[in-house]
């Protein structure tokens, strides 16, 4: 068990003896009266003092951009971040313990999302150095030269997501530091604790006032940050409703930046030219890794109904053979699901969609066991069910069978989401004929291959209510400063 009692503020680890929270883990244990999520630790919950005193610490160390950070050369602020890396890396073992114990992600993910934190902040190391030289010197009239350079925005308010405490986090945290600003992260529900053991790395690799973590309980800290109208960037992976009630806080939206990705309900499609078996294993990997707990998880099929039901053979054998286990146990494909009340919301969107005439079509799908939630595949799901409409970030599979391509097509102008889709086809005159209706409504389509993020140096947004701004390396970099001009009349 991990009892955090301290807090980093103002370069400081402050003592905390306030309320706690306590953290139990997805994962069951045996227990005198049975099966019980297991206790792993607790974590400061924080007031709306020491949020102040954070955002006070932050504003401090910014100091209207003329602070120790914001000023410092390009190179003093790679070397703090390499040092920060350098003592991350040393914390590896416990950090990725800890990922597994409290989000219920498998030892080979956690391990693997440890690693690729590593590598997103040497390749943002690695951008800023490419940036900083195409920062250039040129004659914008006669007789003017104009130096440009990249300057930072002011205090970010950092808040990252459950399913990827660690590193879709650091997507924005690791950009917004590098840049200039100063932060306050609020980490997320589940996935505080891992945070812990970096709480040193980062007091002893920045300037104090940097970086500076808050706690709180659901929404008792973030919105009145927010009121303050002193926060210059919101960095938020979540929920757009979540993200649009922070905003609305803000009583200046115009001086407000926004860098987010939100919700998505991305589509796959396979048309009756797929090779089928492709189609299956590649919808296997999008819409079940990490149990669906993804934002680019595919959360719905679309199959042309002419090999609908060769499909649905193939999906249900495929989905047979995966193995479910505690997180530690190498090869499994189904762990724990994170959020208690998620087999719950899970089963009501089932039994929604055989109220409307769908069907669980695979053995054992949507059974739960222990913590174990059992994919489903639900077929054949229409308009009318919430598995349509709502975003189930969970280990069901809605299939629809389509006559025409202009259905899918359609299901993506009404949708409300825009950040994935998957087309399956070995037919090149159909795949070509897809791209553009789906390139216009998406930021990525996959051809003959899951949706997914990375790797992580590429470009990561969505269109309509998926995201504002673009993470991952070079446009992260952008998103958090500005290109400033200094005009020398020569
Ligand atoms: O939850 C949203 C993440 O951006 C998913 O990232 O595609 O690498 O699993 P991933």
């Amino acid at each position: 068990e991990v009892h955090q009692r301290e807090y980093l503020s103002n370069g400081e680890l402050k003592k905390w003896d306030g309320e706690v929270s306590e953290v139990y883990s997805p994962i069951m244990m045996p227990t005198t009266e049975g099966l019980k999520r297991k206790l792993i630790g607790t974590y400061p919950i924080g007031t709306e003092k020491e949020a102040n005193e954070a955002l006070e610490a932050a504003l401090a160390a910014y100091n209207n951009g003329r602070g120790e950070w914001p000023t410092m050369s390009l190179d003093g602020r790679i070397k703090c971040m390499e040092q920060f890396v350098y003592k991350m890396s040393e914390q590896r073992d416990v950090v990725v313990k800890l990922l597994m114990w409290e989000i219920g992600k498998s030892l080979a993910d956690s391990t693997k999302e440890f690693d690729r934190t590593v590598e997103y902040i040497t390749a943002t190391i690695d951008a800023l150095k490419d940036i900083d030289r195409q920062s250039s010197r040129f004659e914008i009239a006669e007789g003017v030269v104009a130096q440009s350079r990249r300057s930072p925005l002011g205090v970010v308010l950092c808040m990252g997501p459950f399913n990827y405490p660690l590193n879709e986090t650091f997507t924005t945290l690791i950009p917004a530091i590098i840049m200039g600003n100063t932060l306050l992260f609020k980490p997320p529900k589940h996935g505080t604790l891992l945070h812990y053991p970096l709480l040193a790395a980062f007091r002893d690799s920045f300037p104090k006032g940097v970086v500076n973590v808050v706690y709180g309980r659901g929404a008792n800290v973030t919105p009145g940050l927010m009121r303050t109208g002193k926060i210059n960037v919101l960095a938020f992976i979540g929920s757009s409703k979540v993200a649009n009630d922070l905003k609305k806080s803000h009583p200046k939206l115009n001086r407000l930046r926004a860098v987010l990705s939100l919700d998505a309900k991305n589509a796959a499609i396979v048309t009756k030219h797929a090779d089928l078996k492709l189609a299956v294993s590649e919808c296997i990997l999008g819409a079940l890794s990490f149990n669906g707990q993804r934002c680019t998880a595919i959360k719905l099929i679309f199959v042309h109904k002419e090999v609908a039901d060769e499909f649905n053979t193939l999906l249900g054998e495929a989905i047979s053979k995966l193995q479910p286990g505690m997180p530690w146990t190498k090869g499994v494909n189904l762990t724990p699901v994170t959020e208690p009340g998620k087999p719950a919301y899970l089963k009501e969107c089932i039994d929604d969609a055989i109220a409307n005439g769908a069907k669980v079509i695979n053995e054992h799908g949507g059974t739960n066991a222990e913590s174990f939630f059992f994919p489903a595949v639900v077929y054949p799901v229409n308009e009318k069910m919430k598995l349509y409409r709502e975003e189930q970030f969970g280990p069901v599979i809605p299939v629809i069978p389509f006559e025409s391509i202009e259905e899918p097509i359609q299901y993506q102008i009404d949708s409300p989401h825009g950040m994935q889709v998957s087309i399956f086809s070995t037919d090149a005159k159909e795949i070509s004929s897809l791209i553009d209706p789906f390139v216009n409504l998406v930021s990525r389509v996959n051809i003959n291959a899951q949706c997914q993020r990375g790797p992580d140096v590429f470009p990561f947004t969505g269109r309509k209510d998926s995201a504002e701004g673009t993470l991952s390396v070079h446009d992260a970099l952008r998103a958090f400063s500005i290109r400033s001009l200094v005009a020398t009349k020569l």
